[in-house]
């Protein structure tokens, strides 16, 4: 690797929603950063920070004792993209563009570049900062595992525990008490963490937003199991999913971010279905941030530690516009464009949903 000694002093942000191993991609970043002697400035908040200019050195004693702590010591947002800011004018919320302030601060910081972590939001405001004239390292984070280019996100690995741990717990009062256990899990449109976490846990069905279910299924799946003598079922279901020719459900809509809609509430509509139709005692669990909170599984840690130590060495070899990126067992990185040209879904015969189908998961279909 060749250290170009143009490259003095770089940024690094922590965008959108946060997730476990941000802080092991901090430390991953950091710590290496000293051998190529680089000067590492933590920007506060996002991009929030950015715009407002609100950051603070970064030493290897700032990021010693981090790497199994969740959350983000930098801190996060998910409604500071300089591109769609949102301003309070006579009581309304108005959208401006504040990109000229935040490379105004990138150049009066004296940053020669900048590593942006962060999900699908973080990669496209990434790619327009870039045309600006920043140079920008990309690292992959998210529990939904919805970014294109990267076989994984870190993050994701550590919401799956959650899920399947959930699930084992919600197993046996659902035995017990011979019930229908409905969990909602995160994901957005994507299928990824019901999926995986379906599977994990022994979900005896699973509803993904890539696979339209019928009520139908589902009930006819709760029955097959009664008539083998199984007096309950565990339901997962994805916040994205809906039934065939039916709606999203959405808990509300926010304009001060860049994807307005908040998905949340399917897995009460299903579990209604099922105690209104099938005369079944059911019940709901939404697990909700538990599966962005808390330490990183081992899995995440190793992944997060990768991504920042490849990250760092991607900006001492001038490598900028790329993202970090899993492929296989290697790390690699793919240009940034690539990992925002569409989001990665699952793909209704992909290996994991024919392996559960073949185990007797039901997707609703
Ligand atoms: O993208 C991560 C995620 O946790 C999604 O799974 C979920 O839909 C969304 O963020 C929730 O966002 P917020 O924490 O802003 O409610």
């Amino acid at each position: 690797m060749v250290y170009k000694k143009s490259i003095r002093r770089i940024g690094i942000l922590t965008g959108g929603g946060d997730c476990p191993g941000l802080n092991a991609v901090i430390r991953g970043v950091t710590k290496p950063a000293e051998d190529y002697g680089l000067t590492v400035f933590g920007i506060l908040d996002g991009f929030e920070g950015l715009v407002e200019g609100k950051a603070k050195e970064l030493t290897n004693k700032d990021v010693s004792g981090i790497l199994a702590r969740g959350g983000t010591i930098l801190g996060s947002s998910n409604k500071g993209d300089p591109f769609h800011w949102p301003v309070e004018k006579d009581g309304k919320i108005e959208i401006v563009d504040k990109s000229k302030d935040a490379l105004e601060n990138y150049i009066n910081w004296g940053l020669d570049a900048l590593i942006a972590i962060g999900g699908d939001g973080t990669m496209h405001i990434s790619k327009k900062l870039s045309e600006m004239g920043m140079n920008i390292v990309g690292v992959p984070k998210t529990i939904d595992n919805d970014l294109e280019a990267t076989d994984l996100t870190f993050g994701h690995d550590s919401a799956v525990f959650v899920v399947s741990e959930a699930l084992d717990r919600l197993h046996t009062t659902a035995a017990s008490h011979h019930r229908v256990l409905v969990a909602e899990v995160m994901g957005r449109y994507a299928g990824w963490i019901a999926l995986n976490g379906g599977i994990a846990g022994g979900a005896d069905i699973i509803l993904i937003p890539e696979i339209p279910f019928s009520y139908e299924k589902v009930f006819a799946k709760i029955r097959e199991r009664e008539l083998k003598g199984k007096r309950f079922s565990l339901v997962c279901v994805a916040e994205g999913a809906k039934p065939i020719g039916g709606q999203l459900v959405t808990r509300g809509t926010d304009i001060k971010r860049t994807d307005p809609i908040q998905l949340g509430g399917i897995g009460k509509v299903v579990a209604d279905k099922i105690e209104e139709q099938m005369n079944r005692e059911t019940r709901v669990t939404v697990l909700g941030h538990l599966q962005r909170g808390g330490s990183p599984t081992p899995f995440d840690r190793i992944l997060s530690t990768k991504f920042g130590a490849f990250a760092i060495d991607l900006v001492a070899q001038k490598k900028f516009g790329r993202m970090v990126a899993l492929k296989g067992t290697e790390i690699k990185s793919v240009k940034i464009e690539d990992a925002i040209s569409r989001q990665k879904l699952v793909k209704p015969d992909d290996q994991a949903v024919i392996t559960a189908r073949r185990v007797g998961i039901s997707f609703g279909d």
